[in-house]
C-alpha cells in the first residue's frame, strides 16, 4: 500500500478497510485461541483508535470501507489474474455499446436456477444436504439497495467452494469463450452469451464492481470480487451475514444503470425473460400501506416540544392532551415483503391445447438460452403413456449451435433436459437421444424412472430405451411435418394443395431446416438402421433437373421415366464439377434425372443407403451402370458383363448414340 501514490485521505481509508476486515477475523480467532496471539492485539488497539478519529459511527466506517473496495479490491484478499480469454471477453462487454443490457438479470437467474437444480438433485439421495429451516427453501431472492446502488441476487443452490470460485469465475475459460469472443467481435450481439457458458460476465454491462459471496456445504463462505480490470480477489468471508448455503451476487451498479434499482423494471424483466424458471423468484418489494398509529406516539419523539391545539385534525399535539384523549391517525408507511414474481407451473405439464405459440417460443428461448427474435422451426409436445410414462417437449432450433459437428463423436452435446417427477436430473444424458438428434432442444419429464438413484444408475435403467425409441419417432414426425406444411415442398404429386396465405410463415422452412441440420439427417441414415427409411424421406438434394432447388427422393421417384427402376446419383466435390462429368452426359441425354451428392459425408451415406422403397440406388460413375429394367445393384458387376462392356465402350466412344440400340433404355 505504501508504494501507491494515493492521496492521504484515501490511504487512511485503505488502512481502515484493512483493519476492519482483519479486526473481525482477529476477534473470531481471539475467542478460541487468545494465548497465541501476540501481535494482533496491537492491531485491535489501532482499530479502536482510528475510527474514533473520524467518526464513532461504525456504519460510516463500513460504508467507507465499501467505497474503498470499489476502487481497490480488499487488501487482505488473495489476488488472481483472469485467464486471457476471460479478460478479453470482459473488456468487450465493458466497452460494448450494447443496448440490451437487460440480459444480465436472466443470466444470473438462470445460473441460480442451475445451482438450485444441483442441490435438489443431490438431496434426492442425501436429504441432509439441504439443511433445515430457510436453508431448505429452494428459491431465488432479488434485493435492492437504492442508497448504495446495489442489486443483489441470491440463491440457496449448491454454492461454490473457494476452488469453484477460482475456476468458474475467471481462471478457466469455458470451452466456448473464444468462439463467443470471436462472434461478439463480428456481430456485436451478446444475446447468446448464456449458450457459451459465460453469461455471468454480462453483469459488467451494468456494474463496475461485483461481489460473489458463496457458501458450499463443503467449504467456508468466500467472497469473490472484481472490477473487471484483469484481476479478481478471493477472501474468506468474515463480515457478511452467513448465507447458510448458496450464492449471493452483489452488483454495484454503474451510474448509468440506475434503472435496475427500480422494482418495476426488475419485475418486468423477470416476467419477460425468466418466466420458465422452475423455482420461485422473489423480489424484496416495497409496499405502501395505511397504518393506524396513535397520534401522540408518532409525534412525541420528533416533535415533543411543539405546541398544539385540541383540533382533531391537527398534526401536532402535546403529550398531556394525548393522554386525555387518545387519538389515532392513518399514515402511509412503506413496508417490505417478498413478492413472488413468477408462476412456477411447468409448461410441459399443461395441456398442449392451452399453450400458445408465443409461450412455446418463449419457453424455447429460455431452454436454449437464445434470446434472439427467431422462433423455433418446430416443436412437439406430447405425453407418452403405457409402461413408461413421460411428458416431453422437443424443439427444432432455428439455427444449428455453433459447435454442433465440431466434436460429434466424443463430446457430450445432448441438449435434452431430463426431469424425474418435476425434479431436474441432468442435461448430459446421452441415453435419451441418438447423437444425430443432438441438435434438438427440449426436455423429458418421466414418472416412471426412480427418483432416489444416482445419475449413473439411471443411465442403466431399462425405461430409457423405451423413452429413447418414442422420442426418436416423435422427433422424426416433427421434422417431417416441417416439410409437409411448407408450401415450397408442395410439388409432391400426392400432396394436397397447401397454398394458403396462413401458410406464409411456413414457406421455406424446410429448406432452412435442411441447410442447418441436413448433415445430422445424413449421419442418422448412417447410424440408425432402424429408422433409415424414415430418415431417407427427409433427405434433400439437387439434381440434374431440380433447377437449383432442393428435391426429395419421393419427388425424384415421381418424376422417374417409365421403365426406370433405379435412382441415379453421382458424387463429387461440387455441382459445377459434376455437371462436366462424362458419366452424367450420357444419362442426361437420355432424359434421366441424376442426384448430385456433393457433401463429403455423402460418400459414406451412400454406402448405407442401398435402397429406398422399391428403388435401388445406382452410382452413375461406377463401372457397369445399368439404366434399364430389372437391374439389381448388388449383382451388378458379376451379372452384367455385357453392360460393363458397353459402358467401357461408351466411355471410349465419342458417338454414344451408337450404343443405344443394344440397351433396353426406357
Ligand atoms: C453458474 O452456475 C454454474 C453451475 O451451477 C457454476 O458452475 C457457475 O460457477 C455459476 N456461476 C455463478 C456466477 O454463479
Ligand atoms: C428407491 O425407492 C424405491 C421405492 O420407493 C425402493 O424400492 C428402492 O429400493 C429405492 N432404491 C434405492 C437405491 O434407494
Ligand atoms: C387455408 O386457410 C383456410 C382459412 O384460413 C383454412 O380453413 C384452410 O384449412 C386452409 N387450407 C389448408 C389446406 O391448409
Ligand atoms: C461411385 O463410383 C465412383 C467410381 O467407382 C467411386 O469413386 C465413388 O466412391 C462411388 N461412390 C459411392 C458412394 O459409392
Amino acid at each position: 500500500m505504501r508504494k501507491w501514490a494515493v492521496p492521504s485521505v484515501l490511504l487512511l481509508l485503505c488502512l481502515l478497510s484493512l483493519i476492519s476486515d482483519q479486526g473481525q477475523k482477529l476477534h473470531a480467532k481471539a475467542e478460541d485461541d487468545s494465548d497465541s496471539l501476540l501481535d494482533p492485539p496491537k492491531v485491535e488497539e489501532k482499530l479502536g483508535a482510528v475510527p474514533n478519529g473520524l467518526s464513532t459511527d461504525s456504519d460510516v466506517v463500513k460504508r467507507e470501507s465499501e467505497s474503498i473496495s470499489r476502487k481497490t479490491l480488499r487488501n487482505t484478499a488473495e489476488k488472481f489474474e483472469f485467464q486471457a480469454e476471460v479478460s478479453r471477453l470482459m473488456d468487450i462487454i465493458i466497452n460494448s455499446l450494447y443496448s440490451n443490457k437487460d440480459i444480465f438479470l436472466r443470466e444470473l437467474i438462470s445460473n441460480a436456477s442451475d445451482a438450485l437444480d444441483k442441490i435438489r438433485f443431490l438431496s434426492l439421495t442425501d436429504k441432509e444436504v439441504l439443511g433445515e429451516g430457510d436453508n431448505a427453501k429452494l428459491d431465488i431472492q432479488i434485493k435492492l439497495d437504492k442508497e448504495k446502488k446495489i442489486l443483489s441476487i441470491r440463491d440457496r443452490g449448491i454454492g461454490m467452494t473457494k476452488e469453484d470460485l477460482i475456476k468458474n469465475l475467471g481462471t478457466i475459460a469455458k470451452s466456448g469463450t473464444s468462439a463467443f469472443v470471436e462472434k461478439m467481435q463480428t456481430s456485436g450481439d451478446l444475446n447468446l452469451i448464456g449458450q457459451f457458458g459465460v453469461g455471468f460476465y454480462s453483469v459488467y454491462l451494468v456494474a463496475d464492481y461485483v461481489e460473489v459471496i458463496s457458501k458450499h456445504n463443503e467449504d467456508k463462505q468466500y467472497v469473490w470480487e472484481s472490477k473487471a480490470d484483469g484481476a479478481f480477489a478471493i477472501s474468506e468471508d468474515t463480515w457478511n451475514e452467513p448465507l447458510g448455503r448458496g450464492t449471493e451476487i452483489r452488483l454495484h451498479l454503474r451510474e448509468e444503470a440506475g434503472e435496475y434499482l427500480e422494482e418495476s423494471k426488475l419485475k418486468d424483466l423477470v416476467k419477460k425473460y425468466s418466466e420458465f424458471i422452475n423455482f420461485p423468484i422473489y423480489l424484496w418489494a416495497s409496499k405502501e400501506v395505511d397504518v393506524e398509529v396513535p397520534a401522540d406516539e408518532d409525534e412525541s419523539s420528533d416533535e415533543a416540544e411543539s405546541s398544539s391545539s385540541d383540533d382533531g385534525e391537527s398534526e401536532k399535539s402535546e403529550d398531556e392532551d394525548a393522554e386525555d384523549k387518545p387519538k389515532t391517525k392513518t399514515i402511509k408507511e412503506t413496508t417490505y415483503e417478498w413478492e413472488l414474481l413468477n408462476d412456477v407451473k411447468a409448461i410441459w405439464l399443461r395441456n398442449p391445447k392451452e399453450v400458445t405459440e408465443e409461450e412455446y417460443t418463449k419457453f424455447y428461448h429460455s431452454l436454449a438460452k437464445d434470446f434472439g427474435d427467431e422462433k423455433p422451426l418446430a416443436w412437439s409436445h406430447f405425453t407418452a403413456e403405457g409402461d413408461v410414462e413421460f411428458k416431453a417437449v422437443l424443439f427444432v432450433p432455428p439455427k444449428a449451435p455453433h459447435d454442433l459437428y465440431e466434436s460429434y463423436y466424443n463430446a457430450n452435446k445432448a441438449n435434452l433436459r431430463l426431469y424425474v417427477r418435476r425434479v431436474f436430473i441432468s442435461d448430459e444424458f446421452d441415453e435419451l437421444l441418438p447423437k444425430y438428434l443432438n441438435f434438438l432442444m427440449g426436455l423429458v419429464d418421466s414418472d416412471t424412472l426412480p427418483l432416489n438413484v444416482s445419475r449413473e444408475m439411471l443411465q442403466q435403467h431399462s425405461s430409457l430405451k423405451t423413452i429413447k425409441k418414442k422420442l426418436i419417432r416423435k422427433a422424426l414426425d416433427m421434422i417431417r411435418k416441417i416439410a409437409d406444411e411448407d408450401p415450397d415442398e408442395a410439388n409432391d404429386k400426392d400432396k394436397k394443395d397447401v397454398e394458403n396465405s396462413s401458410d406464409d410463415e411456413k414457406k421455406g422452412q424446410y429448406a432452412k431446416f435442411w441447410n442447418e441440420f441436413g448433415k445430422s439427417i445424413k449421419l442418422g441414415i448412417i447410424e440408425d438402421s432402424v429408422n433409415r427409411n424414415r430418415l431417407a424421406k427427409l433427405l434433400r438434394f439437387e439434381t440434374t433437373k431440380s433447377d437449383g432447388k432442393l428435391t426429395s427422393l419421393d419427388q425424384y421417384i415421381s418424376r422417374m421415366k417409365s421403365g426406370q427402376k433405379d435412382i441415379f446419383y453421382i458424387t463429387g466435390p461440387n455441382k459445377e464439377q459434376l455437371e462436366k462429368s462424362p458419366f452424367l452426359e450420357r444419362l442426361k441425354k437420355k432424359g434421366y434425372e441424376v442426384i448430385y451428392f456433393t457433401d463429403p459425408v455423402d460418400e459414406y451415406l451412400m454406402q448405407y443407403l442401398m435402397d429406398y422403397g422399391d428403388q435401388k440406388f445406382q452410382n452413375v460413375s461406377k463401372e457397369g451402370l445399368k439404366m434399364g429394367k430389372d437391374s439389381k445393384a448388388k449383382e451388378l458387376k458379376e451379372s452384367f458383363k455385357d453392360l460393363t462392356k458397353w459402358w467401357k465402350s461408351a466411355l471410349a466412344s465419342e458417338n454414344v448414340d451408337d450404343v443405344k440400340n443394344q440397351q433396353p433404355f426406357g
